[in-house]
């Protein structure tokens, strides 16, 4: 059987998902730092795993990596129009690749850029088209493809995150740019495993491109799947502060910031009265009641905001140019006091209401950078909002909308102080953080 041999040439700006980068040298050593290098080192070592996959993470054999399953594309543009799929596609060279540079940094900016380079990339399988090239001329086929990308590689990125609780860092959201310079294509029997192959020369650059992009578009996710869990399991067996020496990381130690956190809640306290935070007027609201019953509550008054303090260890950490602080603070008999009108229908009583709450809990990570210390709040989160007991006086005949008023209350309760907290409380504590010195 005669059989038709393709050979093309593509520059990558030609394949429009494909990065297009003027990829210099690589570095040597690879690593910015001393947990790039176990990376680095541990991807090297894994490198004859690649070939039987790690079941124990679920990473599947990478090299060769397939059978794929069947993968259509297709194109359609004023040259040429064309639909098909390839299938059983094996694709091998990915465990010859080389770590060109990898960086990592924790702290400052927490991320993860790696470079790896590949000489060589085979796709094998099967393929089947149809189509028409200027709208006029037949285009068919089907049998075995080649393809080989060369001079090509990943451009990986991730997003990092370290937790100095446990010590451990880990990547997330990985994502994975191909590039190459240069991709051969060899179709079998395009156009009937005759000598018309000639026919399709000039365009076979526009046919290998959606075919490439088709087949990364399922490698891409298990590839990133791949080197996520993979990364990520090197991490986890490493302490980041027994790699990294001050000054860059500074061992950790649990409750290290609890009197910094005492003297600064001591501010807080102070603000939040001096702020007309305790007691704190409440707004004047109309809650609408079932049973076309309406309550505006006025005169609304919160006292025990003032009672904010720390409720557990207070840890600050130190990476590289950052601090951050990790504590778990709280308020205590919040107690909030309504006078109320209820409607219902054109009649109604004035009630006062009284409402309680045992506690309220908060968790939070501040992070300031040690040169200014200023602080910003990347996590602020209310871990706990206790039950909130309402008792209202004055109900008399209308007693059976004790339920309603109860449950509008607290909602709207719920609503005004997870408000308040979030804002003002949630100012004050930045601005007392940013005024109690950390000398340690
Ligand atoms: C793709 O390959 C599989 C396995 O060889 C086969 O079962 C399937 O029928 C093929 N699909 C097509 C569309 O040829
Ligand atoms: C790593 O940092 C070096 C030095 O700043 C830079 O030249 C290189 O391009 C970086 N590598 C990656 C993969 O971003
Ligand atoms: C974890 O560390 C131990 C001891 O250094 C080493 O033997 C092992 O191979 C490491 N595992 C991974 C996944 O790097």
């Amino acid at each position: 059987m005669l059989c038709a041999l393709l050979i093309i040439f593509l520059s990558s700006s030609q394949v429009a998902d494909v990065v297009a980068r003027d990829h210099g040298s690589c570095i040597d050593p690879p690593w910015n730092n001393a947990v790039a290098q176990v990376i680095v080192n541990g991807l090297e070592s894994a490198r004859g795993l690649l070939v039987n996959g790690l079941p124990d993470l679920g990473i599947p054999p990478l090299d060769p990596l397939g059978p794929l399953p069947r993968i259509p594309f297709s194109i359609d543009t004023a040259l040429m129009w064309m639909e098909g799929d390839v299938n059983d596609t094996m694709l091998a060279g990915l465990a010859e690749f080389v770590v060109c540079s990898l960086n990592v940094s924790i702290g400052l900016t927490e991320k993860f850029d790696m470079d790896m380079r590949l000489a060589s990339m085979v796709l094998n399988g099967k393929y089947d088209l149809n189509g028409l090239m200027g709208q006029l001329f037949p285009l068919y086929g089907q049998g075995d493809y080649r393809m080989e990308v060369m001079d090509g590689g990943f451009i990986v990125g991730a997003g990092m995150s370290y937790n100095p609780i446990s010590d451990h860092a880990k990547i997330k959201d990985l994502h994975v740019d191909v590039w190459f310079d240069q991709l051969n294509l060899e179709l079998e029997c395009i156009l009937g495993c005759g000598d018309m192959a000639d026919i399709v020369n000039g365009i076979v650059s526009d046919m290998a491109a959606p075919i490439f992009n088709s087949v990364m578009s399922v490698v891409d996710p298990i590839l990133c799947d791949a080197l996520e869990t993979g990364i990520n399991a090197i991490l986890k067996n490493i302490s980041i502060s027994d790699i990294i020496k001050p000054p860059q990381l500074r061992a950790l130690e649990i409750g290290n910031a609890n009197s910094y956190l005492d003297l600064t809640m001591i501010t807080v306290r102070h603000l939040i009265k001096k702020n007309d935070m305790d007691p704190a007027t409440l707004p004047s609201l109309t809650l609408d009641l079932n049973n076309n019953a309406q309550l505006e509550v006025y005169n609304g008054e919160l006292t025990g905001l003032s009672s904010l303090h720390r409720t557990g260890t207070a840890t600050m950490d130190r990476v590289a140019d950052w601090a951050f602080l990790y504590a778990n603070i709280g308020v205590k008999e919040i107690k909030a006091h309504y006078t109320g009108s209820l409607e219902v229908g054109n009649t109604g009583p004035v009630v006062e209401i009284d409402a309680s709450i045992a506690e309220i809990a908060v968790y939070l990570v501040a992070r300031a950078d040690v040169y200014e210390w200023k602080f910003d709040f990347d996590q602020f989160e209310i871990t706990e909002f206790g039950h909130i007991d309402v008792t209202v006086d004055g109900l008399g005949l209308f007693d059976y909308m004790l339920g309603p008023i109860t449950e509008a209350v607290a909602n709207s309760l719920h609503d005004t102080i997870v408000n308040l907290l979030e804002t003002t409380v949630k100012e004050a504590i930045q601005q007392a953080l940013n005024e109690t010195p950390w000398t340690m």
